[in-house]
């Protein structure tokens, strides 16, 4: 699918079919061409409701305001109505007058995420024949910064979108296709194709170097062996250096922990973390962002088996520090464990985790929100500004002393799970919170994806299935900080 802009009014432009938002149908609105049919239809103009006039070769689509999320659900649900039909080519309008490059992401940004398919495992694919989409610049008042500015965004929008799908193939992939090892070789192929990205992947016998001892516990019972996937993005003259590690369980059965039969479908998806930063780290490459960016993924699977690791056990984290094991569905914040304190050798400015890792997160906030944990206020803040632009949710978690009591061990420095039953997300937090050296507790977030990562029916424009969750997010924040460099300079 093409993106045009043209400077051409809406009416001149040539296209097999035309797309229309409307916020208020009472209101005089110069795109309200059917007025007749639409009453006829009922058309109210409320979010997410569609009309498709097939005569007029027209779709009217509803929203309750003209804000970023709105107008992304809105091209989604029309993009939707069209896919199925002969037409090839379609136009749109600005709907702004004063933040052009806003809008024409989120038109952009909602056809690219509303018209994606998983459809890797079925015989016949659905497939589209819109080809083109052409989006008018009628109502910019400053027609030549305009153009530019908007084909940037165009352009934008398409890299920050390509990586949201990218890391819900990722995620829908089953765990017997997307192993360990087959998510490294993404990563590798992301290395060759991407200028100015390496790439560096370890195997068990690195692990053991590395004496990760939670990590190598967790994927050692997996036929398929684990991968240590270390991705970094260097561009001339960078500035921050951003680390992301990701949890990349390919599998989650629990462990001897078995989870329960309806607990464990979908944990396919438990590898959403280390899906969305190998695609955070793919766009900042592509969209040259000026700063140093790693991404690192704990790749394996948690099995049983003669060889698994059990309750009782106690581990030796890279740290030194001992673990007692009571539970072996608390595997992720093992792996994470591991993982941070590498991530910390390469001296951060920020160091942000993103993962699958409690329901407990799911219980507190919600299926379609991140939940977000760290020490640091303000960097907490900046996450939530990015947010609301970037159309995820997310809901901050509080720490506090006493829950930080909770994973204490009579037997190891630590248990890897809590005493107490309530508080779940925190407690996992906390136990992350051991493997932050003092120097880095305020350049550090947690984001808990559980939720979002994989949600089983369609939500706004996002399918059943992965979602993406930390993708948008966070580019939208390394955006700003990006932007706000520029204005600086
Ligand atoms: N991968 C799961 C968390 C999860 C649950 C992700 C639901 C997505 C949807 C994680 O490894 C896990 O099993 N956590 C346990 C922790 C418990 C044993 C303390 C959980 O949440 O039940
Ligand atoms: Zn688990
Ligand atoms: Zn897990």
């Amino acid at each position: 699918m093409k993106f045009l802009v043209s400077e051409k009014k809406v009416d001149d432009i040539e296209a097999d079919c035309e797309f229309i938002i409307v916020v208020d149908e009472k209101k005089e609105h110069k795109w309200i061409k059917d007025r007749e049919d639409l009453e006829t239809l009922s058309f109210k103009g409320k979010s997410e409701e569609v009309v498709f006039l097939p005569h007029q070769h027209r779709v009217y689509v509803g929203a309750d305001s003209l804000d970023r999320d709105e107008i992304r659900i809105a091209l989604s649900c029309a993009i939707n109505v069209v896919k199925k039909t002969k037409y090839k080519s379609i136009k749109i309008g600005s709907y702004t007058q004063d933040c052009p490059a806003t809008n024409t992401k989120a038109i952009v940004e909602g056809i690219k995420l509303g018209s994606y398919t998983f459809d890797r495992y079925k015989s016949e694919k659905e497939g589209s024949n819109v080809k083109s989409i052409t989006l008018s610049t009628e109502d910019y008042s400053d027609k030549e910064v305009k153009i530019e500015s908007s084909q940037y965004a165009v352009k934008e929008a398409i890299i920050i979108s390509d990586a949201t799908n990218n890391a819900k193939e990722m995620v829908n992939t089953v765990p017997d296709d997307m192993t360990p090892e087959h998510m490294a070789k993404k990563a590798q192929e992301l290395a060759r194709e991407l200028e100015d990205v390496e790439c560096f992947i370890g195997n068990e016998k690195f692990l053991k170097e590395q004496k990760m001892g939670a990590f190598l516990a967790v994927s050692r019972s997996s036929v398929h062996k684990p991968r240590f996937i270390h991705l970094t993005y260097k561009p001339k003259d960078a500035k921050e250096r951003f680390v992301f590690v990701g949890k990349g369980l390919t599998y989650d059965s629990g462990g001897l922990s078995l989870k329960p039969s309806e607990h464990m479908v979908s944990m396919k998806a438990d590898k959403g973390g280390g899906a969305a930063v190998i695609s955070i780290l793919k766009a900042a490459a592509e969209l040259k962002l000026p700063f140093e960016v790693h991404a690192i993924i704990g790749a394996c699977e948690n099995m049983i088996g003669e060889n698994a690791f059990k309750p009782d056990d106690v581990l030796l984290a890279k740290n030194g520090k001992t673990i007692e094991v009571r539970n072996t569905d608390a595997e992720g914040r093992l792996v994470l464990a591991d993982c941070l304190c590498f991530a910390q050798e390469l001296k951060p400015d920020y160091l942000v985790d993103i993962a699958t890792l409690t329901g407990a997160c799911v219980v507190a906030v919600g299926e379609y929100t991140t939940g977000i944990m760290g020490h640091s206020s303000s960097l907490k803040h900046q996450l939530m500004n990015a947010a609301s632009k970037s159309g995820e949710l997310v809901g901050t978690l509080p720490f506090n002393r006493y829950l930080k009591k909770s994973i204490k061990s009579q037997v190891a420095d630590m248990a890897n799970i809590s005493s107490t039953r309530y508080g779940g997300a925190i407690t996992a937090a906390l136990f992350l919170d051991n493997f932050i050296e003092e120097e880095y507790k305020d350049k550090w977030l947690h984001l808990d994806i559980a939720g979002p990562a994989y949600v089983a029916k369609d939500w706004g424009y996002n399918q059943a299935g992965a979602s993406g969750a930390g993708v948008r997010l966070c580019l939208y924040w390394l955006k700003t900080i990006s932007n706000s460099h520029k204005k600086e300079a």
